[in-house]
């Protein structure tokens, strides 16, 4: 990420949850873009990462009038697959980031690789927020198309709302049921202690610009520290493969500091250290997606140049 006056790099923010809740869906509508539907069976079954520069951000959150308390350069949003045997992927996403986004479906509630995936989050101590999609499904619902939760609820009939609150509470009592308070983000007096919810639709775009200053604002303010910008090199390793060209190419998540062409790194080889010299960096589209068949084994490291 580029160096800001603040000195604060980009949060990187992993996406989880059960199969089919609407993670995809999320990005898509925050990007603009089609991934979902093109999957196979419409199912993920790969790490996507995406670059939202802070100017998306700031457009998307206009409504809620916080313009001026963006402070982060922009967000890195790592998609995770929902799909039971991809645990595995899941564990590297939130091992990776510094907050993530638990995505529960309003009609179903807390469902296996939610547990999952709450269960890998409170393992790393991991911040999280809970997007509550799929609000537009509840019978009667009138959408306002990308608009903040709490303008759209006021357009609801009592008997919208009524099932509303009963799938809230539902919700928060299964929460509670797994040792965790969760609280609407605006009814929060607790923050920290309490986990936000945040009633989204991926399809209407409703609780969207709620979810973004939400996620910016929380790391903004409680991870200062670990979003110092920094000289030293933070770099995390998704895929390593060679492309004909190019040559060996190595999928990278820099989480700090800044790489250059020239620059001598070392990364984790399965026969020991590789060292190694910068050829070229090539950086993928903002709002576009990444995506990476497998994680490199090496995992996470420093690489100090
Ligand atoms: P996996 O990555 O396979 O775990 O699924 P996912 O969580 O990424 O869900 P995905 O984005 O694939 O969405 C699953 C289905 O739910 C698709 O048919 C979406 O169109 C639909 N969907 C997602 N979000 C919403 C929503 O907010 N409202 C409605 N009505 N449908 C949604
Ligand atoms: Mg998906
Ligand atoms: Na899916």
């Amino acid at each position: 990420s580029p160096k800001q006056s603040e000195d604060l790099r980009s949060p990187i923010c992993c996406i989880m949850g059960h199969v089919d809740t609407g993670k995809t869906k999320l990005l898509d509508c925050i990007r603009g873009t089609n991934v979902q539907e093109g999957e196979a069976g419409g199912i993920t079954q790969q790490i996507g990462a995406t670059y939202f520069p802070a100017a998306n951000i700031r457009e998307r959150t206009k409504e809620l009038k916080a313009d001026a308390t963006l402070k982060v350069p922009g967000l890195l949003v790592i998609d995770t697959p929902g799909h039971e045997s991809f645990t595995n992927l899941r564990s590297r996403g939130s091992g990776l980031c510094d907050i993530a986004i638990l995505v529960v479906d309003i009609m179903h509630g807390l469902e296996p690789q939610t547990i999952e995936s709450l269960n890998l989050l409170k393992m790393r101590k991991t911040e999280f927020i809970i997007a509550l999609n799929k609000v537009d499904r509840l019978y009667d619902w009138k959408a306002r198309r990308n608009s903040p939760i709490g303008m759209t609820l006021k357009k609801q009939t009592k008997d919208v709302l009524s099932e509303f609150n009963r799938r809230v509470t539902h919700v928060i009592t299964q929460f509670k049921e797994q040792g965790l308070n969760t609280e609407l983000y605006y009814k929060n007096r607790e923050m920290g202690e309490t986990f936000s919810i945040v009633p989204t639709s991926a399809v209407t775009g409703e609780g969207i610009p709620d979810l973004l200053l939400l996620l910016v604002q929380w790391t903004q303010k409680t991870m200062v520290e670990k979003l110092t910008f920094s000289d030293e090199v933070q770099c995390t390793v998704l895929e390593v493969k060679v492309i004909e060209g190019l040559g060996t190419t190595i999928d990278v998540v820099l989480v700090n500091g800044v790489l250059h062409e020239g620059d001598q790194i070392v990364v984790c080889g399965l026969q020991g250290p590789i060292v190694t010299t910068i050829r070229a960096l090539l950086t993928p589209h903002p709002m576009k997606e990444i995506r990476v068949k497998v994680w490199f084994s090496g995992g996470a490291f420093l690489i100090s140049v």
